[in-house]
């Protein structure tokens, strides 16, 4: 079993696309283990995309991030983080396939929509950075809907 951290960026708030984002994840069969909505500050921004600091990109990408809420949410479930990363598409959403949110949504790499953790290793760290232990809920497995056995 495994987590990932998902953000719903802020041009997908601004867009009232929120809902649909959640919706495609959770019905790939993921469940959801936490959410709130938050504005980033600096100091998150920058501990969140910390590997890309140095790339030109960098500095536009913690101006857009922190420029208005963000729904941030940890889905739970067999191989999360690839599943995520499969149904958000590629980074530009010009090589994103259809079928995909950032394929079906986006227009605009820089406006892609979603964040997704990009290993399982990052996704602990990435969810420690949103989220108290206590802010997760854990499922007990009597009300287990699970249809994967893995
Ligand atoms: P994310 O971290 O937001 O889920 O996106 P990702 O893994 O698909 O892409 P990543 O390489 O981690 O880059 C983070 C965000 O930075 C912007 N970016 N711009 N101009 C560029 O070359 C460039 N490369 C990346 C994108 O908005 C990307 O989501
Ligand atoms: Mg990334």
């Amino acid at each position: 079993m495994e987590r990932t951290l998902v953000l719903v960026k802020p041009d997908g708030i601004q867009r009232g696309l929120a809902g649909e984002i959640i919706a495609r994840i959770e019905r790939r069969g993921l469940r959801i283990v936490g959410m709130k909505m938050l504005r980033m500050d600096d100091a998150l921004a920058k501990r969140h995309y910390g590997v890309h600091e140095g790339k030109p990109f960098f500095a536009g990408l913690v101006r857009f991030i922190t420029s208005g809420p963000v729904l941030a949410a940890v889905f739970e479930g067999p191989r999360a983080v690839q599943i995520v990363r499969n149904t958000m598409g590629k980074t530009d959403p010009l090589d994103s396939n259809s079928g995909t949110i950032r394929g079906d949504l986006g227009v605009d790499m820089g406006r892609n929509l979603i964040h997704g953790s990009d290993s399982p290793e990052n996704a602990e760290l990435e969810i420690a950075n949103f989220f108290k232990p206590d802010e997760l809920v854990s499922y007990k497995r009597d009300v287990d809907q699970w249809i994967i056995e893995t």
